[in-house]
């Protein structure tokens, strides 16, 4: 397959990827479970284990999709990267504030009420980071780039409403990403809620679920009632543990800008999302044609913190301007460099406009709303 991972390869041809890792080594190469093999490394690597391998068509990577390459011995494990998507009004923030409030011990910060796009909830004593996706295009975007941003979709589908085209277009994302889907059928305490309707219009997309004699996860859920949240959380969690959950702490942090907006007190505002390095205090960051030091860095729970790593969000103060969700961020050593790049973004940006004859997408544009 083109674009086969070194996970995908163990799996072909089953070998342990321990053992893909160690022939590359023994090449020269250093290769983490999730990055991609060229067909040279292929075919290298089947002839070093003494097995036939067919190649189907070459498909080139978008130069971005093409990862740092990380000494597996930097990776460290990171949280679970959580996705909540669906079709308008189904209910993905409802039941991300269930998550929260029932994972909330009381009295802590039980009174959150402002929207968060991105934040983490502990389960087992293990931290899992959630994202709330008010459209699509941010994750569109990040697709697009090759980022693999989660690890897990979490498909909200309204019990009473059934498939509709965001919950399709939130499924074709996920499969495209290759990224392992759970379904939550929301809204069961609505009267003419229809579960079976659902299981049903799943299994014509080819998501056959368990109850169908499938692999298709699904959970009824209530984020009205609450029923059914634990049982959510624990799938989410045993379909996490199956994924690839190592990043490099150690790197110059990179990762997306999940939301954006101007305070009005504070300046312009971003989430971040962390997919790789460490984020300090003081850091300059670049994202698209924002620029700036880190002057303040907040977790999901308001508190400031110094650093942050991968599968982390966090909130950052101190950017020259609002970036786009889904935009690439990274850390740069000079803040003169990091001003260059956001400007010549800017003129990349105003050339499109001009040749477009349209005017800039607004953050409200892209979200949808
Ligand atoms: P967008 O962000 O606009 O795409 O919507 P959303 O998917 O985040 O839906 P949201 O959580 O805002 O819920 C939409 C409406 O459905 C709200 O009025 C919720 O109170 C209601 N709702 C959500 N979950 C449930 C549920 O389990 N049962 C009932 N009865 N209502 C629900
Ligand atoms: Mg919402």
């Amino acid at each position: 397959e083109p674009g086969a991972t070194v996970k995908d390869l163990g799996d072909a041809l089953e070998v342990p990827p321990t053992r893909i890792i160690q022939v590359l080594m023994g090449l020269g190469e250093m290769k983490t479970l999730t990055q991609t093999l060229s067909i040279e490394e292929i075919e290298l690597i089947a002839e070093e284990l003494g097995v036939k391998v067919e190649i189907g068509a070459v498909e080139e990577p978008a130069p971005e999709e093409v990862l740092p390459d990380d000494d597996p011995a930097d990776l460290e494990e990171k949280p679970p990267v959580v996705t909540v998507m669906g079709h308008v009004d189904h209910g993905k923030t409802s039941l991300l504030d269930r998550i929260r409030h029932e994972n909330v011990q009381s009295g802590e910060a039980g009174g959150i009420t402002q929207h968060i796009g991105a934040y983490q909830v502990e389960s087992d004593g293990r931290k899992v980071t959630f994202i709330d996706t008010p459209g699509h295009e941010a994750f569109t975007e990040m697709r697009a780039r090759g980022a693999k941003v989660t690890d897990v979709v979490v498909l909200v589908v309204a019990a009473d409403d059934g498939i509709m085209p965001q919950t399709q277009e939130a499924i074709e994302h996920a499969q495209a990403a290759g990224v392992p889907m759970v379904v939550a059928l929301n809204k069961i305490d609505v009267p003419n809620a229809n579960q079976d309707r659902v299981l049903g219009e799943l299994s014509e997309r080819g998501l056959m679920p368990e109850a169908y004699g499938g692999e298709t996860v699904t959970v009824p859920v209530s984020a009205k009632t609450g029923e059914g949240i634990d049982e959510l959380l624990e799938n989410i969690l045993v379909v996490a543990e199956l994924e690839d959950l190592k990043a490099n702490p150690h790197a110059p942090a990179s990762g997306y800008v999940v939301e954006g907006e101007r305070d009005p007190g504070r300046g312009p505002v971003a989430t971040l999302l962390l997919s790789r390095g460490t984020l300090n205090k003081g850091d300059v960051v670049l994202a698209g044609t924002a620029y700036g030091r880190v002057r303040a860095m907040l977790d999901y729970t308001g508190k400031r913190v110094k650093d942050a790593g991968p599968g982390t969000p966090v909130e950052i103060l101190g950017l020259s301007g609002v970036p786009e969700a889904g935009t690439r961020f990274e850390v740069v050593d000079h803040e003169r460099l990091a001003r260059d790049r956001a400007q010549q973004a800017e003129e990349k940006l105003r050339r499109q406009e001009l040749a477009q004859g349209g005017s800039r997408r607004s953050l409200e544009d892209l979200l949808g709303e």
